[in-house]
């Protein structure tokens, strides 16, 4: 590294001192973490990004630099000279916690008010206040390692990449208006009264016209815009770490990315991850799991008792199966006593909030309780408990729905929550899987029309072409997902690259060829002239930090997140602008869409 000047002088940082550096006459600045005045000593503890050093001032510095000393406080910005010595009392807590620094200079660079809150991990402090002092909030050593993970996240997606061929090009954030999926965000031109640029939902079609263009191998990371509802997995503005290749099919996209993630998990966590890494269709996804990003921690799989409760005593079951729906169930190993009855009953109100119906149980505890064995014949339970594979000690927990994916996606969250409650996730256990051959289209109740699951370029599967006309529901796409411990870490697709098929597709999308024209002419017209066959994948760089860094929101790793209501504390945006700022737009509020 390029040595600082000699005013500031700064020659080492606070946390990397160790007992090496015993003797080392030294000069370190940073931040108060803590001062403590014993009358003829002062202890300082000095903290910069790399940690924490306690300097001690005795009367051997003299009584200038002492008074100095004596009048910092909490976040006040200094730097400290001094010879480094072993440390008398120590503290295996802190890294540095074997030496201390003799100091014998110090220079207050600027001075703190009180921080409205103590800059420390482990602080319970309300989210508001934390995120509009956001840069005191990101002080704290658990803040700086999340931010840093992300940096050393990123250097490894791009050195990795271009070691594969992978070119970094920009793609525009002033782009143009295609909604499909969520809502944009968008700016007004000034140039251009009454017309608007919408910002990226991610750089898809620009992405394929580069593969258009010749560039074969493309990455980027990409700042994203979604006018979206925000959880704890998604913001507003977010980052994917995008690509996309020509001449390719699944296999290939998919082994370029398995090496990345194999060197990420190795630099980062230390984890040899085993290739080819798991892969599974979505059809198989929902059926074993209840979900197109199933969590493999923990087994509990979806097991199907259609066939014996078409034709039961229990009508809750028989009439399922009638109107062409299923009965599953998942067998919680141990589940009898872990969960009372009451427990039983929240587990039943929870999956009402997955639109089922109710939950039948089966407790194998010392006494056998049931919601619904009454109603069935010995065998008939008999048959049951041998597809649960249920032994004595177990809990059966099932549903019956008339709507087959209704009941896998119930039971699938309900398998989730199981696990939650009785811990089974254990942090440092990490499972990869590709889940591949999604439905290309869904019907939407609301639109009444099919949309696009993915996107409207992602190609269908070739022996499912056929289906576009007569059945687009059936239809499968080549689109995979990366499913990281039930979290959808990326997604991507081997793309359409026939201007004939897309045409198709947009006809089983419902637009006319006016709409198809005036949304994705650009890119309809630019396959005209020689299109490869390409594909991509794009990982949401926010969700790899904060799994990688064993967090459970993006927001730990993300320096300037947004909240909840899409506002960001610490500079209290969106905010409001001046008339002058909207007359030049040629944009009028109305006083109903101001309140
Ligand atoms: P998709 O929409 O699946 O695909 O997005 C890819 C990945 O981006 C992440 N992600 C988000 N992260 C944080 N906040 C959000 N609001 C948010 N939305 C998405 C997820 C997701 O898996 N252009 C395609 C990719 C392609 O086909 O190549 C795309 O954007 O981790
Ligand atoms: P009931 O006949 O309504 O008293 O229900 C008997 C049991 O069946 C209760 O435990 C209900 O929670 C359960 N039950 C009701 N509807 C469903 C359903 N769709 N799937 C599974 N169990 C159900």
């Amino acid at each position: 590294m390029v040595k600082y000047n000699a005013e500031y002088g700064r020659e080492d940082y606070c946390g990397t001192l160790r007992e090496k550096d015993i003797g080392r006459h030294v000069a370190v600045c940073g931040w108060v973490s803590r001062m403590r005045d014993l009358g003829s000593l002062i202890f300082i503890d000095l903290r910069d990004r790399e940690g924490i050093v306690q300097c001690v001032f005795d009367e051997s510095c003299g009584k200038e630099i002492f008074d100095l000393a004596f009048s910092a406080r909490s976040e006040y910005v200094l730097k400290i000279t001094g010879t480094v010595r072993e440390r008398a009392s120590k503290n295996p807590k802190l890294p540095t916690g074997n030496i201390e620094i003799l100091s014998d200079g110090i220079r207050i660079f600027s001075k703190s008010e009180t921080p409205p809150f103590e800059i420390s991990d482990g602080i319970d402090v309300n989210d508001q206040l934390r995120l509009k002092y956001r840069y005191l909030d990101l002080r704290r050593a658990s803040l700086q390692e999340s931010i840093r993970l992300r940096h050393r996240i990123t250097q490894i997606a791009r050195n990795y990449f271009d070691g594969e061929g992978f070119l970094e090009i920009e793609t525009p954030i002033l782009t143009k208006s295609t909604p499909e999926g969520a809502r944009d965000y968008l700016v007004p031109s000034r140039v251009h009264p009454g017309r608007f640029y919408a910002l990226p939902q991610s750089p898809q079609q620009y992405k394929q016209i580069l593969m258009i263009a010749g560039f074969d191998r493309y990455i980027q990371i990409a700042r994203c815009f979604r006018d979206e509802d925000l959880r704890a997995d998604r913001q507003p503005e977010f980052t994917q770490i995008d690509l996309e290749m020509s001449f390719v099919g699944v296999d290939d996209v998919i082994a370029v990315n398995e090496g990345f993630l194999k060197q990420i998990f190795k630099e980062i966590l230390s984890i040899d991850v085993e290739l080819p890494l798991p892969r599974i269709t979505w059809r198989e996804a929902m059926d074993r799991f209840g979900s197109d990003k199933p969590d493999l921690r923990f087994g509990m799989e979806i097991k199907d008792i259609s066939s014996v409760a078409e034709n039961c005593g229990f009508k809750v079951f028989s009439d399922a199966v009638k109107a062409g729906g299923t009965v599953r169930l998942i067998t919680v190993p141990g589940g009898a006593s872990k969960f009372t009855r009451k427990e039983i009953d929240s587990l039943s109100e929870y999956v009402k909030t997955y639109r089922a119906k109710g939950l039948a149980w089966y407790r194998m505890a010392e006494e056998t309780t049931s919601s619904f064995a009454k109603f069935l014949t010995p065998s008939e339970t008999e048959e049951i408990l041998g597809v649960a594979q249920a032994k004595q000690g177990d809990l059966v927990l099932i549903i019956a729905d008339g709507d087959e994916l209704t009941a896998l996606t119930a039971l699938g969250s309900l398998r989730c929550e199981v696990a939650k409650r009785l811990g089974l996730m254990e942090p440092g256990d990490y499972k990869l899987l590709w889940v591949t051959e999604f439905p290309l289209l869904e019907y939407s109740e609301e639109e009444k029309r099919y949309v696009a699951i993915h996107h409207p370029f992602t190609a269908p599967m070739d022996e499912d072409i056929d289906m576009l006309k007569t059945d687009p529901g059936r239809v499968r796409s080549k689109a995979y997902d990366i499913v990281l411990n039930g979290t959808e870490l990326g997604g991507g697709s081997i793309r359409i690259h026939d201007t004939d098929l897309q045409t198709t597709i947009f006809e089983a999308l419902g637009f006319t060829k006016e709409e198809a024209k005036e949304r994705f002419g650009h890119l309809l017209e630019a396959f005209r002239y020689g299109a490869p066959p390409h594909g991509g994948l794009a990982y949401g760089l926010d969700r790899l930090c904060m799994l990688l860094s064993g967090r459970d929101s993006i927001r730990d790793v993300i320096a300037f997140p947004k909240v909840q209501n899409a506002s960001e504390p610490m500079t209290s945006c969106p905010s409001e602008v001046e008339g002058k700022q909207l007359r030049e737009l040629s944009i009028g509020i109305t006083a109903e869409n101001n309140k």
